[in-house]
């Protein structure tokens, strides 16, 4: 049984073999007549609707569950839920606030789990990522991707993936919010360059991507005013993309226009936002046709 908590999970060959399934325009029933419960602490747009249309091109019945509803370790512990959704579906797909829940979830090896964003760690988003990147310079490998601001969960995934591929990670953060050694031990575990710095224009210099998030994550939200205080520098907008040439953008939404992007950024010819929007339901595709059909 396969758990994908983070993009590391996989093996390099295994994230090849996603990302060509989720390219492939002939998808394999492997869920006909079977669910997928989707739970969510969290608000969503991209991942909820992502994760039913694949479900659904995989030929199966998702069921989408408010974290609220279930009451996650309130109503029932996440062990009970997990152990009762087992006996429902054939996989198990949650966002989370705190990582240790999919970990928990993951743990009983119950049924398949799939992260779908934790306050560590974004993997389908990241699968998204490195697949609109591919589908925009044919390959990952000696590319530069600089990301801009808060180094957070999408971070992590990013840089996981871009380097399993073989590219190059610049992430420009305020000292106060960049990785720790541990972070930065893990990015490089897969043998991936990564180099932090302070100043974005230093990171976007040369680049083939610049990537951005928002500055204040889901939960962060008390943090928010100081937050936009020590990323003032970090907006990616027309003066940093000038900088950067003719580098694409990628931004994994919901964007704060006007806060760490501009409108400009967002709309302009070199944005593939929408593009990356929609990869994420080939990649979620390509990841559960692996997880679910080819391993079952
Ligand atoms: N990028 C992303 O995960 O978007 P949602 O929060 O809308 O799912
Ligand atoms: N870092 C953001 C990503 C949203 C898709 C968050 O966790 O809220």
């Amino acid at each position: 049984m396969r758990h994908l908590l983070e993009i590391d999970d996989l093996t390099v060959d295994e994230l090849v073999h996603v990302l060509a399934l989720a390219q492939s325009d002939d998808p394999p029933q492997v869920l006909a007549g079977k669910g997928m419960a989707l739970v969510f602490e969290k608000p969503s747009l991209r991942t909820r609707n992502s994760m039913e249309m694949a479900v659904f091109q995989l030929g199966g019945h998702p069921v989408y569950i408010q974290g609220s509803e279930v009451g996650l370790d309130d109503r029932e512990s996440v062990e009970d839920v997990t152990n009762t959704l087992a006996g429902f579906h054939a996989a198990l797909g949650a966002r989370v606030f705190e990582h240790d829940k999919v970990e928990r979830m993951a743990a009983l090896d119950v049924i398949p789990v799939v992260n779908l964003l934790s306050d560590a760690a974004h993997p389908m988003q990241a699968l998204a990522d490195v697949l609109t990147i591919i589908e925009e310079f044919g390959s990952v490998e000696g590319r530069t991707i600089a990301y801009v601001g808060d180094s957070n969960n999408v971070t992590r995934s990013l840089g996981l993936a871009v380097g399993m591929l073989g590219g190059v990670l610049r992430i420009a953060s305020p000292t106060d919010y960049s990785f720790g050694e541990d972070d930065l031990a893990r990015l490089r575990s897969t043998g991936g360059e990564v180099h932090t710095m302070v100043d974005p224009y230093e990171a976007v210099d040369g680049c083939d991507v610049v990537y951005s998030d928002v500055f204040t994550s889901m939960g962060q939200e008390a943090e928010s005013k100081i937050r936009l205080e020590a990323f003032a520098d970090y907006q990616v907008n027309g003066d940093l993309m000038r900088a950067a040439g003719d580098a694409v953008f990628l931004h994994c939404l919901p964007a704060h226009r006007g806060e760490e992007v501009t409108d400009e950024v967002v709309d302009s010819p070199a944005s593939r936002v929408w593009k990356l929007a929609e990869n994420r339901m080939h990649a979620a595709r390509g990841y559960l046709a692996f997880a679910l059909g080819e391993l079952a």
